[in-house]
């Protein structure tokens, strides 16, 4: 007769509190360009100055987004050592993957650091690690790369998610919750790290406008964040937000709205001119649903992080839910100072929400309010929303 039940082996390994997140960290290439210069730039490098009609829409296209500047591994020496990636679609995939499979997990685990840093604790705590990206492709992946770089255990348990898009940071978080509290003691290192501009940077078409909304969009950045149920507060570790609930779910009528291609020539990314409507009109859906047991229905009661996809996906969802202007405020400020960084933008605006709310003297991590949304939207149209719940600013 065994000593003991079943019941209590399932109860050991399982946490008691909710996975909580306990530190963050972010990176970015060091170079950069200004989105003022950028298509004097990018006509310039893909030596398409001719092409005087599009290169006027293309500024068009760049005034509209917001952005002020953006991080790009890629620099005008690169390009001009591969050619190849100037033209729109001519192949270049081999040139884009020898870059990416060295410099993703770098930039992750850069990110990744400055997380264990904020956390410190020893990095043989750390039990499984996430690791994200839309960057490229290799085998043993990008999340075997930086736990080497890391020097993390050959036992951390692994998990790589490759090609998710735009919505992937709300997955990694969906995931590293149900890690923690269902692994007793675990810590999840989750690591977002996207060098997009390398897959996706292509010389301008007549063929593909979408192809310049995407030129005009994205950004490289990397971002990590340490995960893990019941804080041990005798070492140190402090909670910054917990982890409520999390879903995800393809938007309704929203085939082919968002998609990616990866090709000879690089990854093709394709949106459609109605992306930022069909979020919009769908999104309160989620929020109903995702609040219902809280049983909140007024949205500008809770502090948001929304995936900055594009400066129009902002407005409307506002605009729809009538939400107040500062709601989107940290949203609105990593959007202008880094672009759309796909997977890595979420924990960035975490990142800005939970630094402004301590210098304002704000009474949460959450801008002073207790509850909140953090929404990953991306190709399908898939959203990805989690529920958070602030702590107390200790001041
Ligand atoms: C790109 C963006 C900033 C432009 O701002 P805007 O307020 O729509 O500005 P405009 O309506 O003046 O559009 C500017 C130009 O871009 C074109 N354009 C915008 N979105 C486009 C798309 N998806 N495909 C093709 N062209 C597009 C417009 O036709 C317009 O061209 P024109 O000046 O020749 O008329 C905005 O549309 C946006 O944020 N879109 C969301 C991008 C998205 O889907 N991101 C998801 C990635 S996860």
């Amino acid at each position: 007769m065994a000593s003991v039940t079943m019941e209590q082996i399932r109860k050991a390994q399982r946490a008691e509190g909710p996975a909580t997140i306990l530190a963050i960290g972010t990176a970015c290439p060091p170079n950069f360009v200004t989105q003022a210069d950028f298509p004097d730039y990018y006509f310039r490098v893909t030596k398409s100055e001719h092409m005087t009609a599009l290169k006027n829409k293309f500024q068009r296209i760049c005034d509209k987004t917001m952005i002020k500047k953006r991080h790009l591994y890629l620099t005008e020496e690169h390009l001009k050592q591969n050619p190849n990636m100037c033209e729109y679609s001519a192949p270049s995939l081999d040139t884009r993957q020898d870059m990416l499979v060295v410099e993703v997990p770098k930039l992750g685990r850069e990110a990744a650091m400055n997380a264990i840093k904020e956390w410190d604790q020893p990095k043989s705590k750390i039990t499984h690690l996430i690791f994200c990206t839309t960057s490229g492709v290799d085998m043993p992946g990008a999340d075997y790369q930086c736990a080497k770089l890391l020097g993390l255990s050959p036992s951390v348990k692994r998990l790589m998610l490759y090609q998710q898009g735009c919505f992937g940071g709300g997955t990694v978080l969906r995931l590293a919750k149900d890690i923690a509290e269902n692994n007793k003691g675990a810590r999840v290192l989750a690591v977002c790290s996207e060098i997009m501009t390398t897959s996706i940077f292509h010389g301008p078409t007549e063929s593909h406008f979408d192809s310049m909304v995407v030129q005009a969009l994205f950004g490289d950045g990397a971002s990590a964040l340490v995960v893990g149920a019941e804080p041990d507060e005798s070492v140190g570790e402090r909670p910054i937000f917990e982890l409520v609930s999390a879903a995800q779910t393809i938007m309704p009528d929203s085939d082919g709205a968002i998609g990616g291609h990866l090709k000879e020539s690089g990854l093709m990314l394709h949106l459609i001119r109605d992306v930022p409507k069909l979020i919009s009109n769908n999104i309160e859906k989620n929020l109903i649903e995702a609040f219902r047991e809280i049983g909140i229905r007024d949205w500008n009661s809770i502090f948001w992080i929304a995936h900055p996809g594009g400066r129009a996906i902002l407005d409307e969802v506002e605009a729809k839910l009538r939400l107040k202007k500062e709601k989107m405020a940290d949203s609105r400020h990593v959007l202008s100072e880094f672009g759309n960084m796909s997977s890595a933008c979420v924990f960035f605006i975490m990142d800005e929400l939970r630094k402004r709310s301590l210098e304002e003297g704000k009474s949460t991590t959450g801008d002073g309010l207790e509850w909140g949304v953090l929404f990953g939207f991306g190709p399908g149209v898939t959203v990805e929303t989690v529920v958070l719940h602030s702590v107390a600013n200790k001041v």
